[in-house]
């Protein structure tokens, strides 16, 4: 089956177009520090703008617990839009309400209006299909058609990403489709050697990405907080970093499988260890076996891959044709832990192929280092969805838009 695409609409000037993004962007004290999911979903905005369409953008921010939450508004969202589109955007104070329904009669053709999170309501995420798409069906309500653009989101049986889509005609967006084009490079045919190099805090998360992923990539480097339980795996002991000790065993089974077919994973040889977490740590490199030897004893909290390990990952990472990095190496947020994933983002956007940086984490993680997009053969709005699809998976959100 094909995605069905934008044009599948038809013409859209005049018709009210709800248009699911992935706005999830990051906050500080209700700033937004990395626009980028924004600003990947302005293609499809614009495209629709230009149409004379009246578009109707809905989306998700942060994990809210199904009522509203004004630290997951998204109204600085709106505000940060309207800039970037050069015009006004609405902004509703709520989903499905008399707000959102003021919002959506006061459009005009090619008006813009972003209504409130989601997720401030519960049958957004509900384990009921019936609740979801009763949900759907209020949203439903509020437009002719239906563009599903949040590529982020697309792994979710969510309501405005699966029962929306068939409520009304729908298509995949712009965002969506490029999206796309990348990672089926990335699934059929990768040109080898094809290096895979994860991160992040959770080991949990990424466990049964590493199982999918063994059987087709020739390389995995392993970075992040869940280097620690790969290294307790391997016998060392490591202090007070991240361990997800009930996860050893699996951890395990896959250093046994990629010797068993011959996939390289490489551990890192060398670790940043702190004396706590905050940014005037003290803190020293150390090799891999000797966390617990540093001054800071049993309580060393390993924060990033050491000097050593970040040469040899670029040198790796230089030596591929494909590359796929998702997640942070170290606490990149705090500045003496940011070297790790800054060397394996500066080998990343010297591959002499495909580079590929998957997930909100990091792709703000690269723009904090001051790397700009450009500089990357692509950059995906979506960590967990890429990874799923990487892993061959079917995608809800996908699969309800033909493909
Ligand atoms: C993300 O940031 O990973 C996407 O926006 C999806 O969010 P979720 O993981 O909370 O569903
Ligand atoms: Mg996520």
């Amino acid at each position: 089956m094909t995605l069905r695409t934008l044009d599948s609409l038809g013409s859209l000037t005049g018709k009210r177009v709800l248009v699911r993004c992935d706005l999830n962007v990051p906050l500080k004290d209700g700033v937004i520090t990395d626009d980028g999911r924004v600003r990947a979903s302005l293609a499809t905005i614009n495209a629709l703008v230009d149409q004379g369409a009246r578009v109707i953008l809905i989306s998700h921010l942060g994990r809210p617990d199904g009522s509203p939450d004004p630290q997951y508004s998204l109204r600085p969202v709106a505000e940060r839009l309207s800039e970037l589109l050069d015009k006004p955007v609405a902004f509703a104070e709520d989903t499905v309400g008399a707000s959102a329904q003021q919002a959506v009669d006061a459009l005009a053709d090619g008006d813009v209006a972003l209504l409130e999170n989601l997720r401030f309501n519960a049958e957004e995420t509900s384990k009921s299909a019936d609740e979801r798409s009763a949900f759907a069906a209020r949203l439903a309500s509020f437009g002719d058609a239906f563009v599903s653009d949040g590529f982020g989101v697309v792994h979710r049986k969510q309501a405005s990403v699966y029962e929306l889509a068939s409520a009304l005609p729908s298509a995949a967006g712009l965002l969506i489709a490029a999206e796309l084009d990348v990672l089926e490079r990335l699934t059929e045919k990768p040109e080898r050697p094809y290096t895979v190099v994860l991160g992040g805090s959770k080991v949990s998360d990424k466990l049964g990405v590493i199982g999918h992923l063994l059987p087709k990539v020739d390389t995995l480097l392993i970075g992040g907080g869940m280097l620690f339980t790969f290294l307790a795996a391997q016998g060392f002991r490591v202090g007070g970093s991240l361990l997800e000790a009930d996860q050893i065993d699996t951890v395990k089974g896959y250093l046994a499988e990629a010797t068993e077919r011959g996939v390289q994973i490489v551990l890192p040889t060398d670790v940043v260890v702190a004396s706590k977490f905050g940014a005037d740590a003290e803190h020293t490199v150390t090799s891999a076996e000797t966390i617990e030897e540093t001054p800071f004893g049993q309580s060393g909290l390993g924060l990033d891959i050491g000097p050593e390990t970040g040469a040899e990952f670029a040198r790796i990472i230089e030596a591929s044709k494909t590359v796929f990095w998702n997640g942070p190496m170290g606490v990149f947020e705090l500045a003496p832990f940011a070297e790790g994933t800054r060397a394996v983002a500066d080998a990343l956007t010297r591959v002499d192929g495909l580079g590929v940086v998957g997930g909100g984490d990091s792709a703000a993680a690269v723009r904090a280092l001051g790397f700009t997009d450009e500089q990357f053969g692509h950059i995906s709005t979506g960590g967990g969805a890429s990874l799923e699809f990487l892993e061959g998976k079917r995608l809800p959100g996908l699969e309800v838009l033909g493909w």
